[in-house]
């Protein structure tokens, strides 16, 4: 039964894919009907810098560079359609040497009989991290939490901008899955917890990366991770198991991979773990009668990292190697990230040939892949001629300092500790965080750990030598106090900062992502929470600066001190952007994107359900995080007032507004996120006690007020319902900005 639809379903499909193809690329129906079966297979391979470069795949000579048999092998032989570059043995070259290396790839190519060039892909996380002297930006989760689309999107452009520059026309990011569960390991690679601050970030990040969608020597192709639910582990352990009704993934999990496909999205990438027990490589719901019947995604669906493989040996749904592959080419994947060697090639190759996978169901995955090639201009090589002039300029620099300055979150400032104005006051620096590039940028940077000293960019400023540039070296002292998890020398600490007036600690957390990131808890290890005990016996104003992969608990210290700088991963201008804060060059305006749990167990989030308010005591305090989603403090004081809806009732096609004035009271310029909830009263499916309606970052001058005024539709107000459908619910909602409710009635 199940055969029967899918071939009548790929038949269809290839019809489709014909009439698009004969109305705008006749080429490339033409070419797929010129191919064979091994180059057909060989396109929708996508395989590691690593076999074709000198060395060994995990221990390349470096500077990477191309080995010309092993080339030969790949595109003569295999006719491989696709590369990526961060195996084992990967590293940051030049742009020159980037270069290069396509420039052999293409010219082997020319020796084949098609000549079809090939597509690379990277992981340009950050800005375009394996390229020397790229511009890196503040990690994901830091940029959702400015709150300023329109910044954000201006990092994404030089990310594409950076990328072409080095020849790179496909870009492994956004990663759209939530980020709801703190103890994940790649949680600071998401937008945070909450669906609409994540799908304004990620229509930030797909239109910034694919520009209108033509082609642009500037733009590249971006690619949505990780299809479906992959940050929802329930051990919080990466690539372990996802238990989700399929109501809650797509109240939760769906959205932002909808919106990025209605943005013009041209790849995905594959989740790698299993949801309810079925792997999502293996599930042709997810990835056919989901992702291209009901979302309409009409681009490239690659695999992740040898999860076809996995099949095998990870997730034991296969016995061999050629089921694996026949399992995961019949859910509907377009391209495999092998990529360390050539099985899957010639597994496909024999299942074809065996007539097991249809031509139908293999030619709907070369078009998709060959028009991706072709919209992204490789086939005529168009970019080879354009000038990248501000590749790694101090203008791109300026534009990620602008979304660090803007990220930063001041979580605590009793007795305005900050800023830090009197000129004459010395301050002691100590702690991890202090004196590392690395520990500011996160995974991702230069090395797929970040860990690696080697590659840092050159003259980017620590957070001790932006608050010396700032305060004059002979007003700070410094000592490291403890690695991330180990007492080096607390007494020293103590000594040098008897004699300072105020304490900086800067904790941090080592970089790292997927399995290696993995943790069994959230505590701040133990060493760094001692240097904040020990130096808060001395009585002096404290201030904590965090660079962390996620919410550390804090609950031991956050008392003990006077001042917390919520860094997030700030980047390569991060020292810069606190050390700007820290003295009040710069207004804090950034607010938390997740909610910034009190202790390990109290995973809650803020548009949690009613019964999550219930508390031990049985009072209603069962949500009381250290610090709340959308928290964030200013230098300035911002007062709310006279909220006004235009009407109580909302019918069909109707829009209420809904309006607040906001004054800065304070005599310092700064920004504020006007932050408007709703709580659905009473509905079918249990509803949030409040969620994030709409947000507004607006800039006050001293004394300056606005009025803001949000425009609600019915929709807005949405949820996914029983039979999974999206609806709206009439009955009582309350509207909340700030302390203000007004109650509205939905027909
Ligand atoms: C990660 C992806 C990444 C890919 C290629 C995988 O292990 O999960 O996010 O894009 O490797 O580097």
């Amino acid at each position: 039964m199940n055969r029967i639809k899918n071939t009548l379903f790929f038949a269809l499909i290839f019809c489709n894919l014909t009439v698009f193809a004969q109305k705008k690329q006749i080429d490339i129906a033409a070419l797929i009907g010129k191919m064979s079966i091994e180059e057909k297979a060989g396109e929708m391979t996508q395989l590691d810098l690593g076999l074709i470069a000198n060395g060994d795949v995990c221990n390349l000579t470096q500077p990477q560079s191309i080995n010309q048999a092993k080339l030969k092998k790949a595109i003569s032989q295999y006719h491989i359609g696709s590369f990526l570059n961060v195996g084992c043995g990967s590293g940051t070259i030049s742009r020159e040497n980037w270069q290069k290396i396509f420039a052999a790839i293409q010219s082997e190519t020319k020796n084949t009989k098609l000549q079809i060039p090939i597509i690379f892909g990277i992981d340009a996380i950050h800005g375009n991290n394996y390229t020397i002297g790229a511009t890196l930006f503040p990690q994901q989760i830091a940029q959702a939490a400015t709150w300023n689309p329109d910044l954000v999107k201006q990092g994404y452009e030089v990310t594409a901008y950076e990328a072409r520059a080095s020849g790179i026309p496909w870009n492994f990011s956004p990663v759209l899955d939530l980020g709801r569960q703190p103890l994940w390991s790649r949680f600071f690679e998401t937008f945070g917890e909450d669906v609409l601050l994540a799908n304004k970030m990620t229509v930030a990040a797909i239109s910034g990366l694919q520009g209108d969608n033509q082609y642009s020597p500037y733009h590249v192709a971006a690619c949505m991770k990780h299809f479906l639910g992959y940050s929802m582990p329930l051990s919080g352990k990466d690539r372990t198991p996802i238990w989700l009704s399929e109501r809650e993934m797509r109240e939760y999990y769906l959205p932002t991979f909808q919106t990025a496909i209605q943005q013009g999205a041209k790849t995905v990438m594959i989740n790698s773990a299993d949801i309810n027990g079925t792997p999502v490589h293996a599930n042709y719901d997810i990835l056919t009668t989901l992702l291209r019947n009901e979302l309409g995604f009409k681009g490239v669906a690659l695999t992740d990292w040898e999860d076809i493989y996995k099949l095998v040996d990870m997730h034991h749904v296969a016995a061999t190697k050629k089921e694996a592959v026949y399992m995961a080419i019949m859910a509907g994947i377009d391209m495999s990230m092998t990529p360390n060697d050539y099985q899957f090639t010639d597994l496909l190759i024999e299942l074809i040939k065996e007539g097991r996978i249809p031509m139908s169901r293999i030619d709907s995955s070369v078009s998709r892949i060959l028009t991706l090639k072709y919209e992204l201009g490789l086939f005529e090589n168009k970019d080879t001629q354009t000038k990248y002039p501000l590749f790694g300029s101090a203008e791109h620099a300026a534009k990620s300092l602008a979304v660090a300055n803007e990220c930063i979150t001041l979580l605590k400032n009793n007795k305005q500790t900050l800023p830090l104005k009197n000129k004459k006051e010395s301050v002691f620096v100590c702690g991890p965080g202090a004196y590392s590039l690395n520990y500011l940028n996160g995974a991702w940077t230069h090395t797929w750990q970040g860990v690696d000293t080697n590659f840092n960019t050159k003259n980017k400023l620590t957070t001790l030598a932006a608050i010396q540039k700032i305060a004059g070296a002979n007003r700070v002292a410094y000592a490291l106090g403890t690695s991330i998890d180990q007492i080096i020398n607390i007494d020293d600490c103590l000594a040098k900062a008897k004699n300072a007036d105020k304490i900086i600690i800067c904790l941090a957390e080592t970089p790292s992502t997927e399995i290696p990131g993995n943790i069994d808890n959230l505590y701040l290890p133990k060493a760094q929470e001692d240097l904040v005990i020990a130096l808060s016996k001395l009585n002096k104003p404290i201030i904590l600066v965090c660079t962390f992969n996620r919410p550390r608990i804090l609950k031991n210290i956050i008392p003990l001190v006077d001042a917390i700088v919520y860094a997030y991963l700030p980047g390569d201008e991060g020292g810069k952007a606190i050390a700007s804060v820290l003295f009040g060059e710069t207004n804090p305006s950034g607010k938390l994107p997740f909610s910034y749990p009190a202790d390990a167990n109290s995973l809650l989030h803020y548009d949690r359900k009613y019964a999550e308010n219930i508390n031990v005591d049985f009072s209603n305090k069962g949500y009381s995080p250290a610090f709340d989603f959308g928290f964030g403090m200013s230098y300035s004081n911002f007062n709310y007032s006279g909220m006004v809806v235009s009407k109580n009732t909302l019918n069909d096609n109707d829009s209420i507004q809904v309006s607040v004035v906001v004054k800065n009271t304070s005599e310092m310029k700064g920004k504020e996120v006007v932050q408007i909830y709703y709580a659905d009263l009473v509905a079918s499916i249990s509803p949030s006690v409040k969620k994030l309606l709409a947000f507004k970052k607006i800039d006050l001058a001293a004394g300056e007020q606005q009025t803001i005024t949000f425009q609600i539709h019915k929709n807005d107000l949405s949820f996914i319902n029983k039979q999974l459908k999206r609806v709206t619910e009439a009955g009582e909602f309350d509207l909340m900005i700030q302390n203000e409710t007004k109650r509205i009635y939905v027909n």
